[in-house]
């Protein structure tokens, strides 16, 4: 039986592995995916598993999605992004076994606008964050066209990290809000329930769109804050989604489902992440 993984720390809430077992059944793949919560000096151990044939492929998730990179042979990402989610297995022309290394938290992000049919075109764009997932999304944000990206991070030297990758991002203030159409959370506030962002709800004009990369809890405060006001709210989940389904056509090269038209997504898959 092949064999998949998800490595991170921590690892306990992955939903990965209930979406890769859903696909593998439905497909009649006779794989197994399975979470590991690792170290970083295991890293070597595992890549060297998938170049032997042990593992057909893995996904990466905090804090190792740039660690893994130096045992990767073949880079398929931006050179920006430094930051890979999808590892798998590739025979070389010559036939030798080679290592890849691809990210597909940037399609997931386009897709979920893709589904809800939200344009980024011409709009102003705030990031709150600058974690690891914050240059995937700056990524996705650029080819769409946006008018304007502003980006605040409570640490300022990693916001000024990400503006000498991105030049055309406009650095805040930490808290301030700006006037923006849509503003998005990539920091880990809100993933307890105490959590909040330093944010003035009531200074932010009306029928912006709020977006969370949490989808755990299914409304973070700062959804629950903008939808009493009426705006528009969108949480990770569909990027969650995407991503895993991106990942999963990599590892089996599924040929209905191409890169760049967005892929239906069977319903019963989000049924399986509402249980949770
Ligand atoms: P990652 O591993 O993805 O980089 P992280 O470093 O834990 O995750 O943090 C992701 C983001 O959440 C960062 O932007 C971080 O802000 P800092 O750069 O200032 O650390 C942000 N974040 C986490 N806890 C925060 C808090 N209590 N207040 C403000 N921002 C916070």
């Amino acid at each position: 039986m092949n064999k998949y993984l998800v490595i991170g720390n921590p690892i306990d809430h992955s939903l990965s592995p209930k979406l890769h077992n859903y696909w593998f059944r439905e497909n009649n793949i006779d794989a197994l995916y399975e979470k590991k919560q690792i170290r970083e000096a295991d890293i070597k151990q595992i890549i060297l598993d998938i170049r032997n044939g042990k593992i057909e492929g893995i996904n990466v998730t905090v804090p190792f999605k740039k660690s893994v990179i130096p045992f990767i042979d073949k880079l398929e990402i931006p050179e920006k992004i430094q930051s890979v989610n999808t590892i798998y297995r590739e025979k070389t022309i010559k036939g030798s076994n080679q290592i890849v290394g691809r990210n597909t938290d940037i399609l997931g992000f386009k897709y979920s606008l893709e589904r809800i049919k939200y344009n980024v075109k011409g709009k102003t764009v705030l990031i709150l964050g600058a974690g690891g997932v914050t240059p995937s999304i700056i990524y996705a944000l650029e080819e769409m066209n946006p008018s304007n990206i502003m980006l605040s991070n409570r640490t300022k030297k990693k916001a000024e990290d990400l503006k000498k990758l991105f030049p055309q991002i406009e650095l805040i203030e930490w808290g301030d809000t700006e006037n923006f159409d849509m503003i998005i959370n990539t920091t880990s506030l809100g993933l307890k329930e105490n959590d909040k962002l330093p944010i003035n709800y009531d200074k932010i004009g009306s029928g912006k769109f709020f977006y969370d990369v949490i989808y755990n809890p299914k409304k973070t405060n700062f959804l629950v804050e903008a939808e009493k006001r009426g705006h528009q709210i969108e949480n990770g989940k569909m990027m969650f989604v995407y991503q895993a389904q991106e990942a999963f056509r990599l590892f089996t090269i599924k040929p209905d489902v191409g890169e760049g038209l967005l892929p239906s997504i069977n319903k019963k898959v989000l049924q399986l992440l509402d249980n949770d």
